[in-house]
């Protein structure tokens, strides 16, 4: 598993509430929401990390979800291209950063490729590309040309049987030695047939959207029976409230761009 040196954040606007979401846990508290979001810095500080935090913007509600507009790796960082139109934006909105840390190592998806980066999972140099309502196949070909370029190998994993699931790290995550985190939805998929799996109970499906930092795998608060399979497979759990993020349908993993040491 690769080692992550920093993590690039974004606070949520006054604005949060406004983003996309199907509503099904009510309406976000945006002031909650900062607060579990400088828990959820706390926690990737416990895991080593510097972490970059970028101010609010209110013009794009769905902003704080920084894993979304970038796909970042040791070689290179790939701006991706929404298909939600309310978040086209943010991608501008976060190049100077990505400009700061990756120089000119930067490519993009373009035209009428979409992609955005809770589809795409990365397992040490292979990246699983989701086709979701979000990724569509021009956006996943141009994806996979770019990272052959710099050396990784990708597949795809089709979510689109499963219109309630945004993204595919919604229903999956790797957290190394092998393993995933994953919903009974997508167990039988035959990419992920190598794999050792920790399948979330049916009441515990937000949990399958989980990081693992260095040593550790941050999952969120209050998902007793995951959190404790987790920790019986033998890794360390650190918890953190995501209730207002999970709201506005965004996962633990769409709060960071996670960095390693660049190899660029
Ligand atoms: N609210 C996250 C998204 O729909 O993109």
């Amino acid at each position: 598993m690769y080692k992550f040196e920093k993590a690039v954040v974004r606070t949520p606007a006054d604005s949060f509430a406004e983003g996309i979401t199907p509503g099904l846990f009510g309406k976000a508290d945006p002031e909650l929401a900062k607060i579990q979001h400088k828990k959820y810095i706390q926690a990737l500080r416990q895991c080593g990390l510097e972490v970059i935090v970028l101010e609010p913007d209110n013009d794009f509600p769905d902003s704080c979800f920084v894993e979304d507009p970038v796909i970042v790796t040791d070689r290179v960082a790939i701006l991706t291209n929404f298909h939600a139109p309310t978040r086209k934006g943010e991608v501008d909105r976060i190049l100077p950063v990505i400009k700061d840390i990756y120089g000119s190592h930067i490519e993009r998806i373009e035209g009428t490729g979409t992609v955005e980066g809770g589809d795409i999972c990365q397992v040490e140099n292979h990246f699983f590309i989701g086709l979701s309502q979000r990724t569509n196949e021009e956006g996943a070909c141009q994806l996979a040309a770019i990272l052959k370029k710099y050396g990784f190998t990708s597949s795809i994993i089709s979510i689109r049987a499963l219109p309630e699931i945004l993204h595919l790290k919604t229903c999956m995550s790797y957290i190394g030695e092998n393993t995933f985190i994953l919903q009974k939805a997508i167990l039988k998929e035959s990419e992920l047939a190598p794999f050792k799996k920790i399948v979330v109970p049916d009441n515990e499906g937000y949990a399958s959207n989980c990081i693992r930092v260095n040593d550790t795998v941050i999952l969120p608060e209050g998902f007793d029976e995951t959190i404790k399979q987790t920790r019986a497979a033998g890794f360390n759990v650190l918890e953190t409230p995501m209730s207002e993020f999970m709201k506005q349908d965004g996962g633990l993993s769409c709060l960071s761009l996670r960095i390693p040491k660049l190899n660029l």
